[in-house]
C-alpha cells in the first residue's frame, strides 16, 4: 500500500504533490506528509488524511521544485504524527518514502543502534534512511551507490525515493514488489506508485521493473538494477484520460463506477465479442490454445472480490468448458507447497495488479512450470507483466476502495473465455455458444436497466441499515454473489455479514435468525429456483427478514419476502453480472446512511501490496 510521488523540474513541487497525493489517496489514508528540498530539507507530516496535512501546511511559504510526499497504510507503527513518512537519518540530511515491508528490519534496526543510530518512529522504513546513511559514510561513496549497496542487504518489498540535502538537484527511486512509475516531462520528472498523478503533464513515461532503480539528476534519467548494469528505460505512452480519475458529478467513487458499469462491461467485450459474426476474439488465448486445451487443471488464484470473481469462473470453466478448474486464496496456496506442474494453467485475476500474494502465487506456480494467464484492470502492472499472456479488463481507473465494476469486467472476462474454450474444446454446442453470446451482448443494457432502480434499493436500505448483521445466499452462480454482496456491506458499513450456499444455511447459520436478521436472498428464476424457495420459507418461519433479488415478473417469492427487487431475465450463467448490481447499490446506501465514508473505509487500502 501507500502512496508514493515524487516531482523535480521547473514547477512548484508542493501543489504536484499535494494534487498527486489526493490521487493515489486509495492506497492508504493513515497518515501523509512531505519533504521539499530548497537549501534545507523541510518536511511536514500529519496523521489522517491528505486533507489534515494540507491545514497542517497552512499558509507556510514551501518553495522548492523537488520534493517527495508519501500517503500511508500503517504496517509497522501506529497511524500517528511520528510514524508518518518521510523519514529522515541521523544527521537530518537524508529523506526518504517507502512502500512495501522491510522483512528484516528489526535485525538491521540492532545493528545500527549499535553503531549509534537513535530511531525517531516505530517503523520498518525509517530503518531503511538510517542503513543508508551509515552505509555511505563507511563507503565513503555517492547516494545512489549507497541506496543501492543498502537495497542489497535488505529482505522485503520496496518502493521508495530518496532525497539528499547535498543534492540539490537529484532524486532517487527503486522498486521491488511494490509498484512506481516514472513520467518524463520537459525537463521535470515525476516519481509515483501509479499513471494518475502524472496524467495531466505527460503521458511519456516508465515503469520500473523489479530490483531496478532510477537516478533522476543533472535533468536526465539513468535506470539500472541493483548489481549496478545500466538498463535501457522503454518509455512508454500513457492511456490514461483525466476525466476518468475524477468523479464526474457523483458524490463518490465507488457510486460512480457502480454506474459506470454499462460501459465497463462493454469495454471488457469490445474487440473480443463480435455479436455480429457470432463470435469471440480472445488472442491471449491463441497465443497459448494448445496449453489450455490440453490443461489438466485450470487454477484460478485471487483475493477478496477478485477471489470471487475466480470462484464464478470455476463454474463457469467447469460447466461450459468442462476443464477441472479449482480457485485459491493467493495467500493459502502460495504458503501451502502446491502440486503444480506444466500441464496446469494458472489465471491471476487482480484488479490491480500489484497485490503481493497474487503476484507471490503466480510467481511459484511459473517456477513450477504453468502456464500464466492473467486477468488484470492496470495495464502495465507487475502481475500483467509476469503473466505469459492475459487479456486486460479495460474498466478504467477503479478508486472506490470497494472494488464493483472491476468484478463485472473480470466475471465478463471470466465467461468469454469459458465459452472461447467450451467451443474450441467441442463440450458446447455451437447454438448455445451463439445464444449465450448474444445474451452477453445484452447485459449492459440490462444493467443499466437496473440502475434505473437505484432508489427502491434505496429506500430497502432505509429499512436495515439499523441492524448489526447480514446473512446473504445464494446457489449455484450465485453463491460467489452471495459472498461478494457480504464483502461489500462489511468493507464500507462496518456491519457484520456473512455469504453461505443457501443450502448450507442449516447446517448451522440458521441458529442465528431471529426478527433482527435481514437475509439477502440471490433468488432468480433458475436451475435452484425452487430450492431457494424452501429455503426462504425457512428462513421466514423464525421470522426472518427477507431482501429477494429476483428475476422480472417474479410474483411468488414477492408474496413471502418482506422486499422484493427485480432483475431483467438471462441466462443461468450470466445472473450474477446483473445480481450483484443491486448488492452493491445496497451497500452503498446502507453505508451513507450510516455515515460511512464510502470511498476511504476504515484499516482498508486498494491495493495490497504488502503480504
Ligand atoms: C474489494 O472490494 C476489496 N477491497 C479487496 O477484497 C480486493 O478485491 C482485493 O484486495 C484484491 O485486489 P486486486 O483485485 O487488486 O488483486
Ligand atoms: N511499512 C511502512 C510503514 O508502515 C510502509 C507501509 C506500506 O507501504 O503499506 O510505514
Amino acid at each position: 500500500m501507500c502512496g508514493i510521488v515524487g516531482y523535480l523540474g521547473k514547477r512548484q513541487a508542493l501543489p504536484v504533490i499535494i494534487k498527486g497525493l489526493k490521487r493515489l489517496e486509495y492506497r492508504g489514508y493513515d497518515s501523509a506528509g512531505v519533504a521539499l528540498l530548497n537549501g534545507g530539507l523541510e518536511i511536514v507530516k500529519k496523521k489522517g488524511k491528505v486533507a489534515d496535512l494540507e491545514s497542517e501546511i497552512g499558509n507556510r511559504k514551501l518553495e522548492a521544485s523537488l520534493g517527495i510526499g508519501h500517503t500511508r497504510w500503517a504496517t509497522h507503527g501506529e497511524p500517528n504524527d511520528r510514524n508518518a513518512h518521510p523519514h529522515t537519518s541521523s544527521d537530518g540530511k537524508l529523506a526518504i518514502i517507502h512502500n512495501g515491508i522491510i522483512e528484516n528490519y528489526s535485525s538491521i534496526k540492532k545493528e545500527l543502534e549499535s553503531n549509534g543510530h537513535v530511531f525517531k518512529s516505530d517503523t520498518d522504513s525509517e530503518v531503511l534512511i538510517h542503513l543508508i546513511e551509515e552505509i555511505k559514510k563507511q563507503n565513503n561513496c555517492t547516494i545512489e551507490e549507497a541506496v543501492r549497496l543498502a537495497l542489497n542487504e535488505v529482505v522485503g518489498a520496496y518502493a521508495i525515493v530518496v532525497l539528499s540535502k547535498d543534492n540539490e538537484r537529484s532524486m532517487i527511486a527503486a522498486r521491488k514488489g511494490s509498484p512506481l512509475v516514472i513520467g518524463i516531462g520537459e525537463d521535470e520528472y515525476f516519481v509515483a506508485s501509479d499513471a494518475t498523478p502524472i496524467i495531466e503533464y505527460t503521458n511519456n513515461v516508465t515503469y520500473l521493473n523489479d530490483q531496478e532503480m532510477a537516478i533522476i539528476k543533472d535533468g536526465s534519467l539513468v535506470v539500472k538494477n541493483l548489481e549496478n548494469v545500466t538498463k535501457t528505460p522503454f518509455i512508454q505512452k500513457l492511456e490514461l484520460d483525466l476525466e476518468d480519475i475524477e468523479k464526474g458529478g457523483y458524490p463518490h467513487f465507488m457510486l460512480k463506477e457502480i454506474f459506470e458499469q454499462p460501459k465497463s462491461i462493454r469495454d471488457a467485450m469490445r474487440g473480443r465479442l463480435v455479436s455480429r459474426e457470432h463470435h469471440l476474439f480472445l488472442s491471449g488465448i491463441d497465443q497459448y490454445l494448445n496449453r489450455f486445451l490440453n490443461a489438466d487443471r485450470l487454477i484460478l488464484v485471487g483475493c477478496g472480490t477478485s477471489w470471487h470473481a475466480g470462484l464464478i469462473g470455476e463454474y463457469l470453466f467447469e460447466d461450459i468448458a468442462r476443464i477441472p478448474t479449482e480457485v485459491e486464496y493467493a495467500s493459502e496456496f502460495r504458503y501451502r507447497n502446491p502440486i503444480v506442474t506444466e500441464r496446469d494453467v494458472v489465471i491471476a485475476v487482480s484488479q490491480s495488479g500489484e497485490t503481493a500474494d497474487t503476484l507471490a502465487a503466480i510467481e511459484l506456480a511459473k517456477s513450477k512450470g504453468a502456464l500464466i494467464f492473467g486477468v488484470c484492470n492496470v495495464v502495465g502492472s507487475s502481475i500483467a507483466r509476469a503473466s505469459h499472456a492475459g487479456a486486460y479488463l479495460h474498466a478504467g481507473p477503479e478508486i472506490g476502495v470497494a472494488s464493483t465494476k472491476a468484478f463485472t469486467s473480470q466475471v465478463t472476462i471470466l465467461t468469454m473465455m469459458a465459452l472461447y474454450l467450451g467451443l474450441k474444446k467441442g463440450t458446447i454446442s455451437l447454438s448455445d455458444y451463439q445464444t449465450l453470446l448474444l445474451e452477453l451482448d445484452s447485459i449492459p443494457d440490462k444493467v443499466a436497466k437496473i440502475l434505473t432502480k437505484d432508489e427502491e434499493i434505496r429506500n430497502i436500505s432505509e429499512n436495515f441499515y439499523r441492524a448489526s448483521n447480514f446473512l446473504y445466499l445464494g446457489r449455484g452462480f450465485n453463491f460467489p454473489v452471495a459472498l461478494e454482496g457480504a464483502l461489500k456491506l462489511k468493507e464500507i458499513s462496518y456491519i457484520h455479514a456473512e455469504g453461505y450456499p443457501a443450502a448450507e444455511m442449516k447446517h448451522g447459520p440458521i441458529a442465528l435468525i431471529d426478527e433482527d436478521m435481514p437475509v439477502v436472498f440471490i433468488a432468480t428464476k433458475d436451475s435452484s429456483y425452487e430450492k431457494v424457495i424452501s429455503n426462504i420459507q425457512e428462513v421466514k418461519a423464525r421470522k426472518g427478514k427477507v431482501i429477494a433479488i429476483v428475476t422480472d415478473g417474479d410474483t411468488e417469492i414477492q408474496s413471502m419476502a418482506d422486499f422484493t427487487f427485480q432483475i431483467p431475465k438471462t441466462a443461468d450463467a450470466l445472473v450474477p453480472l446483473l445480481a450483484v448490481i443491486p448488492l452493491q447499490l445496497l451497500s452503498y446506501h446502507i453505508a451513507i446512511l450510516r455515515g460511512c465514508n464510502v470511498d476511504q473505509p476504515r484499516n482498508l487500502a486498494k491495493s495490497v501490496t504488502v503480504e
